[in-house]
């Protein structure tokens, strides 16, 4: 696949396969993650790869959607506002912005194995954040259902190139 290709074939699939991922891939999919850029390379990020049902169960409550509910793996992706950069100009802090390129590495990465994801940002914050115990500083911005696709894209929807390109 060249890089267009795999642009096109990540989609958000919301139906998986219950199968496990390989460790190998995992790892390849942890080293993506770990080379994003960032601004002025704070890295402000933490995941959790989190397959065990006890803490499964806990993510899964804070995204009231069904489909949630068959998921056998989510990457619980963590930003830290106090470790990223801050532009003096305008107190803009940039850790959203960090960890969203992380976040589509990952899921690009995934999409290369073979494997399927889809970027969850509609979940309780203030519920996961009580069921889940976050290290000082860090908060969940969102949640990455990850495996082996047992759906198919429905198509790409997207504005026409003329629209967004002056
Ligand atoms: C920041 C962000 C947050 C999103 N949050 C959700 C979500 O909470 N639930 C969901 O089902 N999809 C969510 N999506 C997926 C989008 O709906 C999807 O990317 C978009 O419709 C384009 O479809 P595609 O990813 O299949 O190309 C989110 C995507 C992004 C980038």
């Amino acid at each position: 696949m060249n890089f267009k290709e795999l642009c096109q074939a990540r989609f958000s699939c919301r139906a998986f396969e219950q199968r496990e991922i390989e460790t190998e891939k995992q790892e390849y999919i942890k080293e993506c993650v770990r080379l994003a850029p960032s601004a002025v390379n704070r890295q402000p990020w933490l995941f959790y790869w989190i397959t065990d049902e006890p803490r499964l169960q806990a993510v899964k409550t804070s995204y009231h959607r069904d489909w949630i509910n068959d998921v056998p793996a989510i990457i619980l992706c963590c930003k830290n506002e106090a470790e990223a950069w801050t532009r003096r100009y305008d107190t803009h802090n940039h850790a959203d912005i960090d960890i969203a390129i992380a976040i589509e590495h990952l899921c690009l990465a995934a999409t290369e194995q073979g494997l399927a994801t889809c970027w969850v940002c509609n979940f309780d914050i203030n519920q996961l954040k009580g069921l889940f115990e976050f290290p000082e500083g860090y908060e969940p911005v969102a949640l990455i259902p990850i495996g082996y696709a047992a759906a198919e894209d429905p198509g790409k929807n997207r504005k026409d190139t003329e629209d967004i390109w002056k």
